[in-house]
């Protein structure tokens, strides 16, 4: 009987014998995980509620399939100044291109991230609506553009799906609900303990950039060099006491949390909402609740630059405070906050160096506006008040920048300043693996004499004979800037013959500027070296990114 009795209870639900029409193609277009992550639940989901589906990533797609589509679901992601993920840029471009095909019989639905702190926000997913309705493709339903606090809007999408696709009400709500008792995770957070936190800058230096090790004994957790890790940070005391002291209802009612639980108005400002960013959505509510002419005078002129220009720098203080508006009590106000969200960052250890433990690097954002003092969110949470707390960790699986499975294999690391980070931990990992293949670091940095970040494990890494080429950039030790892509082109013919063999090559730092210019400077290399023209330089980078060989973890 407890046989029968399990194997009811535990076995999946029946597929749903109704659920069907033509099959289902999820493509994902992935900087770090997430759209890849969400085109694979969604996979699972229409499969186990009786539909054929199947995600695909969107580099490993064959174009000639996209015709005969009749069901076509695209989750994908945007990062830095509005750009495609790397391995959604081929399909990208060819459906912006002339070649693109005509496309009547295509029905789609389009899921996009992004994060409203970057211009041009969800432009991707903005741009494949945009191709597939020109090549007279069907929208399903209307597009979903999700902030980085992705969860809700992707389960309320994937519901939807699945109702349209005519799945039963049973399959549509159960392959919502999560069961089980929760491990640790993103929505379960381990509570980690700091071992260190130190600024890794010297004396004098512009620049402040924290080592953190923090304990992951106990949490299950597991991650490989390459991974980051996401934290939640907690908010500056003194700002949250600043806008309570300024808040025109009582407040000392309990409030509500994001996560459906009740606490103190000052707890939610600690711990549980966004108190930094100010968007035009959110001045454009605070307007209707508030007398104050200067935001009148914004919101009703419907300039973007005037709203860009009052956004940049203030914060939700600075509302409260300066153009104060009327709320009649604290759950209405909490009501037009937003989730305070993780950080991730890429972690800067191997587990197999550092078990039970995982690294970050740092780079703590500091700026004055408006007459204060402000800074990121997370870094400064780390420099100024992580003291005695254990901040909630989560790892981010980050498919997308792992080392070569082939120990043999070289690789080359372009990763200035903080971008450092995953080089640290690959070098630690290929140290203990033994791998055989060789090593190439470019780092730089503004000062070699308070910038040069892990300078003694990296001369170390050189001793032992993990390092076999470091070449450093120090921008501001001469008159002209030397970047570390001036050192690639200086190494030109030496890092096309490493290519050439076969080497990978990984970027991993400031995404507008920095990986452009990285980028560029491997396309010269690849017509300067290796004799290619130009477009033959810009199809062999294209094959580098298909065969895994050129990978970015850029922000
Ligand atoms: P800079 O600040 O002196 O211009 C890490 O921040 C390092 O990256 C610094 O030395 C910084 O130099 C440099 N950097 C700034 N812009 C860059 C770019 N476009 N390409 C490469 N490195 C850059």
């Amino acid at each position: 009987w407890l046989q029968s009795f399990l194997t009811q209870v535990l076995s999946e639900p029946e597929p749903a014998a109704a659920a069907g029409g033509a099959p289902v193609t999820i493509l994902w277009g992935s900087q770090t995980g997430n759209a890849e992550g969400l085109a694979k639940k969604t996979a699972k989901a229409l499969n186990k509620a009786g539909f054929t589906a199947e995600s695909i990533d969107m580099a490993a797609y064959d174009h000639a399939r996209l015709p005969s589509e009749e069901r076509l679901l695209i989750i994908t992601s945007t990062y830095g100044d509005g750009e495609a993920p790397d391995n959604a840029q081929a399909l990208h471009e060819y459906l912006g291109g002339d070649q693109a095909p005509k496309l009547d019989k295509v029905n789609f639905a389009i899921l996009a991230l992004g994060d409203t702190d970057y211009p041009d926000f969800c432009q991707t997913g903005i741009d494949f609506e945009q191709f597939l309705t020109a090549a007279g493709a069907k929208p399903l339903m209307a597009r979903v553009d999700c902030d980085v606090d992705f969860d809700d809007l992707y389960a309320q999408w994937r519901k939807d799906i699945l109702a349209m696709f005519g799945a039963s009400n049973a399959a549509v709500e159960v392959n919502v609900a999560e069961t089980g008792p929760e491990p640790f995770g993103k929505k379960n957070p381990f509570p980690s303990p700091i071992l260190k936190n130190y600024n890794l800058n010297g004396e004098g230096s512009a620049k402040e950039t924290n080592h953190i090790e923090l304990s992951l004994e106990g949490s299950d957790y597991d991650y490989q060099a390459g991974d980051a890790l996401g934290v939640f940070p907690v908010n500056p005391a003194e700002v949250v006491d600043e806008i309570i002291k300024s808040l025109p209802f009582d407040t000392n009612d309990e409030v509500p949390f994001p996560d459906g639980s009740e606490g103190s108005l000052r707890d939610a400002l600690m711990y549980h909402y966004d108190i930094r960013k100010i968007t035009k959505a959110f001045v454009t509510k605070w307007q209707a609740r508030s007398g104050s002419p200067m935001l009148r005078a914004i919101v009703e002129s419907g300039s973007k630059e005037a709203m860009d220009d009052f956004c940049w720098g203030r914060e939700l203080v600075d509302l409260v405070v300066d153009h104060p508006a009327d709320f009649a009590d604290g759950e209405e106000f909490v009501g037009i906050l937003k989730k305070l969200a993780p950080r991730l960052y890429s972690i800067s250890s191997s587990p197999n160096a550092h078990p039970g433990e995982v690294h970050l690097t740092i780079g703590i954002v500091r700026y004055d506006s408006n007459y204060r003092s402000r800074g990121g969110v997370c870094s400064t949470f780390f420099a100024d008040r992580a003291e005695g707390v254990q901040p909630g960790c989560f790892v981010h699986h980050n498919k997308a920048f792992r080392l070569p499975e082939d120990k043999s294999t070289d690789i080359i690391m372009v990763g200035p300043g903080t971008g450092i980070a995953p080089f640290r931990a690959f070098l630690e990992e290929r140290q203990v693996s033994e791998a055989t293949g060789r090593n190439w670091l470019f780092f730089g940095d503004q000062h070699a004499a308070t910038d040069y970040l892990y300078q003694e494990q990296i001369e170390q890494f050189q001793k032992d004979g993990v390092l076999n080429q470091l070449d450093l950039a120090f921008s501001r030790d001469q008159a002209d800037k030397i970047y570390v892509q001036t050192r690639m082109l200086e190494k030109g013919a030496e890092l096309w013959a490493w290519l050439d063999g076969g080497a990978s090559f990984y970027v991993c730092g400031d995404a507008s500027r920095m990986a452009k210019d990285v980028d560029a400077a491997l396309h010269t290399i690849a017509q300067e070296h290796g004799g290619l023209s130009a477009d033959e330089a810009i199809a062999f980078i294209k094959d580098l990114r298909k065969a895994k060989r050129y990978n970015r973890d850029v922000y």
